[in-house]
């Protein structure tokens, strides 16, 4: 008999602190995936490239405005591990300096082929070349990085609910 769930994708993203962008993408991945009923064939996870922040929950700005949107973030901080490589059949990082810094910490050859921009999933923002760093911005930062992850975790939802 065919199993009803034949395939499971882990997804960490990546982002510089793993307060804002990353956390967010977590997330809201989850979310949809729950939504779509495929929570049971997703692993999601996500981890900064610095430690400054380990242990905190999501920045304050981002979960009041992820909240607002319907997000819950419940994740804590925590930087990326040499393990991660070998765990996660994709890596997404959010900007091109994350892919630089991933593609320099990738063990093998094989792992760097698991890296992701984030971008690649988007189907109605394809003129962006990242989700911009919110931290040091105003309000709109926060609402255009929720914009950004949605497209790009809708479409990523898309590609392995057809797995
Ligand atoms: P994130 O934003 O990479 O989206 O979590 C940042 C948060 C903190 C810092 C940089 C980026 N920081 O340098 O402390």
């Amino acid at each position: 008999m065919k199993p009803s769930h034949p395939t499971t994708t882990s997804v960490l993203f990546i982002c510089l602190g793993n307060i804002c962008r990353s956390p967010l993408a977590e997330g809201v991945l989850r979310k949809l995936a729950d939504e779509a009923g495929l929570a049971d064939r997703i692993v999601v996870d996500s981890a900064g490239l610095i430690d400054y922040h380990e242990g905190e929950t999501a920045n304050p700005r981002m979960l009041s405005a992820a909240a607002r949107h319907g997000y819950r973030l419940t994740h804590r901080s925590r930087p990326i591990r040499r393990a991660d490589f070998a765990r996660f059949d994709l890596i997404v990082g959010m900007d091109t300096a994350n892919m630089r810094a991933l593609r320099s910490l990738a063990p093998t050859a094989e792992a760097a082929t698991r890296l992701h921009l984030i971008t690649e999933y988007m189907t109605e923002h394809t003129d962006v070349d990242s989700v911009p760093d919110p931290y040091y911005g105003g309000p709109d930062g926060f609402e255009w990085a929720i914009e950004l992850v949605e497209d790009a975790c809708r479409g990523m939802l898309r590609l392995l609910a057809d797995d």
